[in-house]
């Protein structure tokens, strides 16, 4: 196995069919609706270097692409996929950094979003800095929320207006002062520093 992840670019536009099917197959497996994105539509983004695409050789690894909204104040990285034979070794962990990076390098002023259900973006998210936060911090940008017409929940997110669902939301916020390398530091070093101070029998009668 020898797995590279790459910026995609046009010569990449041929895997555009198989990226959309294993979209399909996975929101199928998973029982969830999903954004419906055309071949074409993900070619395009190849072209523009708006995707990152990992492959073994010539075999499909994964990808995920970058979409803009709102007036390119707000950005998502949307379609993660890893293909199923090579999940759970790190791999969507290393694209979502790529695509993150790639965000703040074409993007720099956005705010960076996702919308989930899912345990593995939210750990993925929460470790490059993202926050939970309610829909209303997010964009109001239509287009952006048409993409949930072919989630099987759309129904819970129009009877609340557009302002809740069973997601949850996360962003990024580059103007807010990334808080979570100190929470990391507070986790590694001043935890273990005040445990050793307060030990267990000083709450003990
Ligand atoms: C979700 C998906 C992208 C994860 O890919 P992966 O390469 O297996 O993920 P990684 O090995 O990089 O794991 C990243 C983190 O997510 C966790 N994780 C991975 N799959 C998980 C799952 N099914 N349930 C819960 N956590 C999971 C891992 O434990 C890891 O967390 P850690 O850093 O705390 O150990 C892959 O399963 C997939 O393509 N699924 C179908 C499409 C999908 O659900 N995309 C997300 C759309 S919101």
């Amino acid at each position: 196995m020898n797995v590279e992840i790459f910026v995609a670019n046009a010569n990449h536009i041929d895997f555009a069919p198989s990226i959309c099917d294993l979209m399909y197959e996975s929101a199928q497996a998973r029982g969830t609706g999903i954004a419906k994105r055309s071949p074409e539509y993900v070619a395009e983004k190849m072209k523009a270097g708006k995707a990152i695409i990992a492959l073994d050789g010539d075999k499909l690894v994964g990808f995920s692409y970058i979409e803009s909204w709102g007036h390119k104040k707000f950005v998502a990285n949307s379609g993660l996929i890893v293909h199923p034979d090579y999940r759970n070794q790190g791999m969507a962990k290393k694209i979502k950094r790529k695509i993150f990076d790639l965000s703040r390098k074409l993007y720099p002023n956005a705010k960076i979003f996702s919308i989930t259900t899912g345990l593995a973006v939210m750990k993925m998210n929460t470790e490059l800095g993202f926050k939970p936060v309610p829909f209303s911090e997010l964009t109001d940008d239509e287009e952006f929320w048409k993409g949930c017409q072919g989630c099987r929940n759309v129904d819970i997110l129009q009877r609340n207006n557009y302002k809740m669902c069973l997601c949850t939301g996360l962003l990024f916020d580059p103007n807010v002062k990334n808080e979570h390398a100190a929470s990391s530091f507070a986790k590694k070093v001043v935890k273990p520093v005040i445990k050793k101070k307060t030990p267990n029998k000083m709450y003990k009668k």
